[in-house]
């Protein structure tokens, strides 16, 4: 028995995850943890909320709420997003809890006694209009490396490079848009470059890690490793737990990393067995698994075990950091702080969880970005889990109830090509095992799924419709052959779709729970004469409905918060939007039909997806949609107690759409003041709603008149 350590990064709690956090985290983390349990390891898996940071504290400005509200809320929606899914953690945690608090500052407080922590004044930026610092995410500007336009002060979200916020291009607040200016500040800094020896030492033998990984790491240390600040100015995090350092917080990254740590002591201090936690951590035999996505790789490979080293070097150091790459959408990353994705909480009320875990795992970006597409992932679920594997499991089980009384027929005489079943299901449970231990879920996937395929093609051959008439005895074997493999396909696909195994064991006749199984049961025989409780086929079939031009628009209410003269435009103004994940800037031609005070407040239809473009020299990024003819202008009015966010039209996570293709399209005012999109050639008419309530045109237009 091994123990193991499954550890999955911690989601800020700043707002619902996307697919892609899912396909890095917590589903291959869950697949590892369920498979080795069933080998009978001593699994611990362990994660949480990541409560602090720069994300949930910029949210709740915007929102104008205290940050605690916005944690509460995520840490709630994630755990309960996480159950859904199947994902089963011994503990699924958060990091404003006070436990955590205090081995983190305890933590702190050691490695400063060691030598590893020492404190220093540097330059920060700072908002003059706020009079406040920009820590990390408070702080946009352009990548100095791949240009991408909303770099943020300490990671460009599009190369995953990490920044310093002074290397930005035109760096700007998130809250008030203005430029910093650089303050000095003193601060707490770690001495990474005191572990480079080390860690050079210890990932010299590292060489079964994904290779992205295992380079990136390498390209770090070779550059040579600098010591990293670790507190903050600002009020939302843990303390730091020095006399004087009251206006500082812990960095979120240093304090989140110590989450495994933190939560491997919690989960044994409630089952009352408070020093358990060190069979995990203090025993050279026990392997480490980190479940992250690339953009956590140094923290994980770097910061965190040299904060372990410097903190008590008998500690256990991670085996494997499988991190995975990105899955994108239409080509663009998904993410969570920009409301671009496929998002958990709507995938969840769409789809059953088996059927969002199995694309994941069949199209998991473990060694290069792949793409989550909406036919794509109707066709493998259709063509691959349903048609495959519940096909298989549907006819095997289906054919012997009705002809042999409900029940496991008993096998006779096994020929060449039974006994070659049985082969395969030992051969496949084998590479699924296999690949499942390296990491590779795809394939150790793809094995499973071969092990139906398999069934298919000997079911057909058996042809036991045939079999019956002629011998029966023989029929009766193919079907307890059939159903024996099936209920190896449960076993071999519980790590993966946990909720149809279930199902598909207690059709088979078992009374126990599979996931409580060993993994090599795998290899028993199915008793005969057990009773069958065939119920409906496992999987249901995805329909996903012929693209509408709609779908091309992320059109959603958004609250106007401010409007500005354009500082170089006379019927320009600059306006704030609050569209529910962000508050947007952009430029509208209303200066001449609107006084300000007349816009303030006001709930608008927001065209969210619109490319960013800048007008007269100030950046707009989406555009609020309004009729007009010769005389006026009137702002599209949804109804104005529509939450702020709530879908106009379209999908959150539609590519972005240039001007001249948003131009494309017809949105006209229709009668009593409603508005209709008509798509590019007129055949579709939507009206434009919000629940029941229709889009109305502000002043009054004409039917016909053109909204842009
Ligand atoms: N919250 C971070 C993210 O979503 C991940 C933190 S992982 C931890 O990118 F190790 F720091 F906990
Ligand atoms: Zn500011």
């Amino acid at each position: 028995m091994t123990k193991i350590l499954v550890a999955v990064a911690w989601p800020y709690a700043s707002g619902p995850r996307h697919i892609g956090h899912a396909a890095s985290t917590f589903i291959p983390a869950d697949i590892f943890a369920r498979y080795h349990r069933m080998k009978g390891n001593d699994v611990l898996m362990v994660g949480g909320s990541d409560m602090h940071g720069t994300p949930t504290r910029v949210r709740a400005d915007e929102e104008g709420v205290a940050p605690e509200v916005i944690a509460n809320r995520f840490h709630a929606l994630h755990t309960k997003n996480i159950e859904q899914l199947g994902v089963r953690y011994d503990l699924y945690w958060n990091t404003a809890d006070p436990n955590h608090k205090r081995d983190c500052q305890d933590i702190f407080l050691n490695l400063r006694k060691n030598g590893f922590i020492d404190e220093r004044t540097m330059t920060s930026p700072f908002c003059p209009t706020g009079n406040h610092f920009l820590p990390d995410r408070y702080v946009e500007g352009e990548c100095p490396h791949c240009h991408f336009s909303a770099a943020r002060g300490d990671q460009c979200e599009n190369c995953g490079r990490l920044l310093d916020p002074f290397e930005l291009i035109h760096p700007r607040c998130r809250v008030h848009g203005t430029a910093p200016v650089a303050r000095e500040t003193r601060h707490a800094f770690f001495r990474l470059s005191a572990f480079q020896d080390r860690l050079k030492a210890w990932i010299a033998d590292k060489t079964y890690w994904r290779l992205p990984v295992i380079s990136f790491t390498k390209a770090w240390i070779e550059e040579g490793l600098e010591d990293r600040p670790i507190t903050r100015d600002i009020d939302w995090g843990i303390e730091v737990p020095l006399p004087g350092w009251e206006g500082k917080r812990i960095y979120v990254w240093f304090e989140a990393v110590m989450g495994y740590f933190t939560a491997s002591r919690e989960y044994w201090r409630r089952r009352g067995s408070p020093e358990r936690w060190k069979e995990w951590w203090h025993d050279p035999a026990a392997r480490h698994y980190y479940f992250i996505g690339k953009d956590n790789i140094v923290f994980h490979t770097l910061f965190w075990p040299a904060i372990l080293m410097g903190h008590d070097p008998t500690l256990s150091l991670p085996y494997d950091v499988p991190a995975t790459q990105f899955l994108n959408i239409s080509g663009e990353r998904m993410s969570a702080g920009r409301g671009r994705g496929v998002w958990l909480p709507d995938l969840l009320e769409r789809f059953a969880p088996d059927q969002i875990r199995y694309y994941a795992t069949a199209n998991m970006p473990e060694l290069k970005d792949s793409e989550f597409d909406w036919k794509d992932f109707a066709q493998r679920n259709n063509s691959e889990l349903l048609a495959v594997y519940g096909n298989f499991v549907h006819r095997a089980l289906t054919f012997a109830a009705k002809n042999f009384g409900n029940a496991v027929p008993p096998a006779g005489f096994l020929d060449a090509a039974d006994r070659a079943i049985l082969r395969h299901i030992e051969d496949q449970a084998r590479k699924v095992s296999q690949n499942i231990e390296f990491c590779h879920f795809r394939d150790a996937l793809r094995e499973a799924i071969q092990l139906a395929r398999l069934g298919n093609q000997y079911f057909d051959q058996k042809a036991p419709w045939d079999l019956l008439r002629k011998d029966r005895a023989a029929c009766g074997t193919a079907l307890h052959v059939s159903l024996r493999a099936s209920r190896a396909l449960a076993i071999l696909m519980a790590p993966f779709t946990p909720f149809s195994s279930s199902t598909l064991w207690a059709a088979l006749g078992h009374d126990s729970d599979i996931h409580a199984q060993p993994w090599d049961a795998v290899l028993d025989d199915i008793p005969a004469e057990q009773k069958l409780r065939v119920g409906p086929p496992l999987f249901e079939k995805i329909e996903i409905e012929a693209p509408s031009e709609a779908d091309r628009f992320d059109l959603r209410v958004g609250k106007i918060v401010d409007v500005q003269d354009h500082p170089n435009a006379d019927k320009l103004y600059v306006i704030k939007v609050d569209i529910g994940d962000e508050v947007r800037t952009l430029v509208a031609g209303m200066k001449q039909n609107y006084a300000k005070n007349e816009m303030l407040g006001k709930h608008v239809a927001v065209l969210c997806n619109l490319e960013p473009a800048k007008l007269r020299g100030v950046a707009s990024n989406g555009m609020v949609l309004a009729a007009e003819d010769e005389r006026d202008v009137g702002l599209l009015l949804p109804p104005q107690d529509a939450p702020v966010g709530t879908q106009v039209l379209g999908a959150r996570g539609a590519p972005r759409l240039t001007f001249s293709e948003f131009q494309k399209f017809k949105i006209r005012v229709a009668e009593g003041n409603r508005v209709v999109f008509l798509g590019t050639d007129e055949r579709q008419s939507v009206p434009l709603k919000v629940g029941d309530k229709f889009v109305l045109v502000d002043k009054g237009f004409a039917a016909g008149s053109s909204v842009h």
